[in-house]
């Protein structure tokens, strides 16, 4: 209604029509909303006045997606290579989606965690079930659902808490990795070890210890049987740079969190659920290096809010109702969609496609590395978690800009990477199409 009404006034004045209840405040401060596109003119006078100043984005208004295609609204296409960071893992407006959301929106959206519903219940018994069969947490026994990654990292930290100080309160020490990104909120925020995102919000919260992970002698530093209650770690970091943590290093780390009884938590949040090519990262791994603690997000809902935490028994038989709680958490709706998503990912054709289509990434990819040695160090990541990385006489935003200037949506990782998380069902042509975009960008970087 508003965007039909502001699209009609092509010319538009500095005072646009809108719907009565919306009301224009000039924003004279704001000074680098210039073009004079009807995207510009909707930045600067309706989203930028009246929204937080958290993020920064370029002048791109996104209206429509259909599978790995993004459509603004100047009706440009764009090759989506995103997946709104990992999460439209079945692509945009997938119909199986459109119609669950639909049914279960007639039937039952919402009645809270007074009750039982049966959505929540398949899904967190599909979660245990498929987990195990595909060779994931073998000791995988209950699930916490909740409403977004952050959210599954503070009840994994709450959870592990609870059971350092079943043995001992003194028992309550973090131990989390550099580069790590687990979330905004003040316990995931704490094990998050960017001082770009913590120092504006310190004090923390208290006895978090910071370790590398490519050096398993610095945990066995800081680990204790008297103090550390948890170790947390992205067996591959999305956010910080696309690094794969090193399978015996990770194999390291549970035995040293088996011999201190330190509760390990595996954040799977973006690696997770299909996207390396197993249902989860640590699938790589025997089931002796599992963790106790799994935490899931993004994927989970395909661009539904939800989250989830699966946990062993040992972590189980520490809690006690009214430890956590959550007003969303498993609701019908998020639920229903999760349990399609995780029959999707967890389907072994599904997943033999994602490492072909990860094949062709790679393919391409090392294409560009060779043909730009002097602007490419080399790739990482696994499946369809994949990271450029480039020299840094190269500037990665700019490439990404450059890439969005061609009609391909890509992001950065940390570390000067350009990072390429695009929903897991990717076709080919979108591939092919994507890639030849980047490889001109890097050309011309
Ligand atoms: C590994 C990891 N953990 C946690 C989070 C936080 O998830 P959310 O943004 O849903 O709170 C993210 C988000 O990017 C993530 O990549």
């Amino acid at each position: 209604m508003l965007r039909a009404t502001f699209l009609r006034n092509k010319k538009l004045p500095i005072r646009v029509k809108l719907t009565p209840s919306l009301h224009i405040r000039h924003a004279s401060s704001i000074s680098d909303a210039s073009a004079d596109s009807v995207t510009g003119k909707y930045v600067e006078d309706i989203i930028k006045p009246y929204t937080v100043t958290t993020y920064a984005r370029p002048n791109l208004v996104l209206t429509k997606g259909k599978g790995s295609y993004m459509y603004d609204l100047e009706d440009r296409e764009y090759v989506d290579f995103t997946a709104g960071i990992a999460v439209t893992c079945l692509g945009h407006s997938n119909e199986e989606v459109t119609k669950i959301i639909a049914n279960q929106a007639l039937t039952l959206m919402h009645c809270s965690n007074l009750y039982y519903n049966l959505p929540a219940g398949d899904l967190a018994n599909k979660l245990i079930v498929k987990t195990i069969d595909a060779g994931g947490m073998a000791d995988a026994q209950r699930v916490f659902l909740c409403s977004s990654g952050t959210e599954a990292n503070e009840a994994a930290l709450k959870f592990a808490r609870k059971y350092g100080k079943s043995i001992s309160e003194e028992k309550t020490e973090i131990i989390a990795f550099q580069n790590a990104f687990h979330g905004r909120t003040m316990g995931a925020l704490s094990v998050t070890a960017n001082p770009k995102y913590q120092q504006p919000f310190a004090p923390l919260i208290p006895g978090v210890h910071t370790a590398d992970p490519s050096d398993i002698k610095s945990v066995e530093k800081l680990i204790s049987k008297e103090k550390t209650c948890a170790v947390i770690i992205e067996p591959i970091q999305g956010e910080g740079g696309v690094n794969s943590v090193d399978l015996e290093f990770l194999k390291q780390l549970k035995e040293l969190c088996a011999k201190n009884d330190v509760v390990l938590i595996f954040d799977e949040i973006q690696c997770g659920l299909g996207r390396t090519g197993q249902l989860w990262a640590h699938c790589a791994l025997p089931k002796e290096a599992h963790p106790d603690i799994v935490t899931m997000a993004k994927a989970l809902g395909n661009g539904f809010p939800i989250g989830a935490v699966m946990i062993s028994e040992k972590i189980e038989s520490k809690l006690q109702v009214g430890d956590h709680g959550t007003t969303y958490g498993g609701n019908p709706l998020g639920a229903s969609i999760g349990s399609y998503v995780v029959d999707q990912v967890s389907d072994a054709d599904f997943l033999a496609n994602v490492k072909a289509s990860s094949d062709k990434f790679v393919d391409a990819l090392s294409k560009i590395a060779e043909e730009n040695p002097d602007k490419v160090v080399g790739i990482k990541g696994r499946g369809l978690l994949l990271g450029l990385q480039l020299k840094s006489s190269v500037d990665a935003t700019a490439v990404v800009n450059k890439c969005r200037s061609y009609g391909l949506l890509v992001i950065t990782a940390g570390g000067n990477v350009i990072r390429l998380v695009p929903a897991l069902n990717i076709p080919n042509e979108a591939i092919s199409k994507g890639m030849d975009i980047l490889a001109q960008a890097i050309k011309e970087a």
